[in-house]
């Protein structure tokens, strides 16, 4: 399966995806392609060093968000892209290209939702003392953080954590969920029945 991952910072995740998926030529999973929203996001050198196509698509560049979308859709439809994979993509996108690619659009959120939505969850967790957190990957919807989950992990918060140790901890749980759930999905295995995604036996 031909899946695009969209990526605004660093990649951790996207890297995962390249070392559990795209060199594993049994996974069924070829990254075609990686389009950032920012020139200096560190996942565009992750994608070049795997020889991955590159693309940079910028809000400021277009007139509107139909535009800036409508150049995203572009893109993955000259690779043929069967999945899209949000990694750490910090924009979102209009409701025209949610109906467009609908339970074709994958993200992955670092809290259990639907606690902590939103751009800040690991401080909004901290700031709330909640003893549990996690990593929610979900299929996107018309809301922000609202689709069907597919997949979740658990991951303490300890007395003394800070946004640094929680989200190591939580980038380590994202690193073995991602790379799974993209399997399944790439092995016709998700099943979506209104909210709930049921995970088929192979
Ligand atoms: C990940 O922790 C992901 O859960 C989060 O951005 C990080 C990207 O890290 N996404 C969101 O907060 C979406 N609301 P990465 O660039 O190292 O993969």
């Amino acid at each position: 399966m031909k899946i695009a991952v969209l990526a605004s910072g660093s990649g951790t995740n996207l890297q995962a995806l390249i070392d559990q998926l795209h060199h594993d030529k049994n996974s069924g999973v070829e990254i075609a392609v990686v389009i950032s929203d920012r020139r200096k996001a560190y996942a565009l050198t992750r994608a070049k060093e795997a020889g991955i196509p590159t693309h940079v698509v910028r809000v400021r560049d277009f007139p509107d968000r139909d535009a800036f979308d409508a150049e995203i859709s572009k893109i993955l439809d000259r690779y043929e892209v069967e999945l899209i994979i949000l990694a750490g993509f910090m924009k979102l996108f209009q409701p025209a290209f949610v109906r467009k690619y609908r339970n074709r659009i994958i993200n992955i959120h670092p809290s259990l939702l639907p606690a902590f939505p939103g751009a800040h969850s690991v401080p909004d967790t901290l700031a709330y003392g909640a003893k549990i957190s996690g990593v929610t990957v979900f299929f996107i919807d018309e809301g922000i953080d609202t689709g069907p989950i597919i997949a979740q992990a658990s991951v303490p918060v300890f007395d003394d954590d800070d946004e640094e140790s929680l989200f190591k901890r939580i980038h380590i749980e994202e690193h073995k969920l991602y790379p799974q759930v993209v399997r399944w999905c790439a092995a016709g295995r998700l099943e979506i029945v209104g909210r709930k995604v049921l995970v088929k036996e192979s």
